[in-house]
């Protein structure tokens, strides 16, 4: 039951508050984020770690909690467009995805507009910002009370697997931040579809949780691929061996060896399977949108079965199969 009960802190010198998902509990959230603390709460897609985004101190600890190696630019959270168009300039194409998709699992990279308030720090020093309007109520009941865009990356260590739940993220952050507001588990699963509308043509920086298909369907055209030049300083955090779980992972298994923990999706029975330490269905009917959501989680339980490996059968490509490809192709990357 998610209450006000503190938890031991066994790293940093302030216990993590687990705030219920009612009036008071985002009240003293809003509170905190107020005055330059790390709250972590939770978006249709994951948990996000949240700090005044105008704030950079607070912007700072974020990457202290998170043990991030350097400063990666983080999108900004917003309650609405008419919010976020105060801090980001919308051309045509990018004014029709926000109204399409937004509030939704969709981030946009915009020019920074005259009256920003998100912080060099939070941009990384770009000219550019990464802006998203979340659709869970919970989120946006806390960013309406804020009044400021808050910035948020994943509420995980650096390099481990994004929080789909708060006892997630106390597993990783527990002691290191102020608070957690529990809403319970996210219901996308995997992080936003980030979309740069800079100069020229949309690119799709990152796949997520709206398709590409749906995107390209609004545009009436091809998302374009990052270009090669900037695909490390647009996107930093695509790292190649980010949402890494402990175990190794082995990518379109066709059977399972002994004691490999499996990952399977929908009517998936390999051979083997019988000696698998432990197995989790995706989606055991074949829906994209429910294994997106299992995803992390599944990674999570099949890695604390102790297996030194996480065969994962083949999953389809299209619709939310290319963000699943692409998370477990990073989870599965040399490190
Ligand atoms: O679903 C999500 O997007 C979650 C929830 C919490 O909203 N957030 C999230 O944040 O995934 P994070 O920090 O893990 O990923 C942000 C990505 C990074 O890859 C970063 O490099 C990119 O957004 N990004 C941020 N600002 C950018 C900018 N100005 N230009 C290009 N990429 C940017
Ligand atoms: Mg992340």
């Amino acid at each position: 039951m998610p209450d006000d009960s503190l938890h031991v802190n066994h790293i940093g010198s302030t216990p993590t508050r687990r705030l219920a998902p009612d009036a008071e509990g985002i009240a003293q959230a809003a509170r905190l984020l107020a005055d330059g603390r790390l709250v972590a709460f939770p978006t249709e897609t994951v948990y996000g770690l949240g700090a005044d985004a105008t704030d950079g101190a607070a912007v700072a600890a974020i990457y202290a909690a998170k043990e991030r190696p350097r400063f990666n630019p983080l999108i900004a959270h917003l309650p609405d467009l008419a919010a976020a168009r105060r801090e980001g300039a919308f051309g045509p194409e990018a004014l029709r995805l926000a109204e399409a998709f937004w509030p939704g699992p969709l981030t946009l990279v915009v020019p920074l507009a005259a009256t920003a308030r998100v912080s060099d720090l939070a941009r990384a020093g770009l000219d550019s910002v990464a802006i998203r309007v979340p659709a869970s109520p919970l989120a946006h009941a806390l960013l309406t009370q804020v009044g400021r865009p808050v910035a948020a990356p994943s509420a995980n260590r650096s390099g481990r697997v994004s929080p789909t739940a708060a006892d997630h993220v106390l597993g990783d952050l527990d002691g290191r931040i102020a608070a957690v507001l529990d809403g319970g588990p996210c219901p996308v699963g995997v992080e936003s579809t980030i979309v740069a509308c800079l100069d020229g043509a949309p690119r799709l920086l990152r796949p997520g949780g709206v398709p590409r298909e749906a995107i390209e369907a609004v545009l009436g055209r091809a998302l374009l691929a990052p270009e090669a030049a900037d695909a490390a300083p647009r996107a930093p955090g695509l790292l190649a061996s980010h949402y890494a779980p402990r175990a190794a992972v082995r990518l379109d298994a066709a059977a399972i060896r002994p004691d490999e923990a499996a990952l399977l999706f929908g009517d998936a029975q390999p051979p083997g399977l019988e000696r698998a330490r432990l197995s989790f269905n995706l989606s055991p009917r074949g829906d994209l949108a429910e294994a997106a959501s299992n995803l992390f989680s599944a990674l999570r339980r099949l890695d604390a079965s102790g297996a030194a490996t996480i065969a994962v059968t083949p999953i389809p490509r299209h619709g939310l199969g290319e963000a699943i490809a692409d998370r477990l192709a990073r989870a599965a990357a040399p490190r």
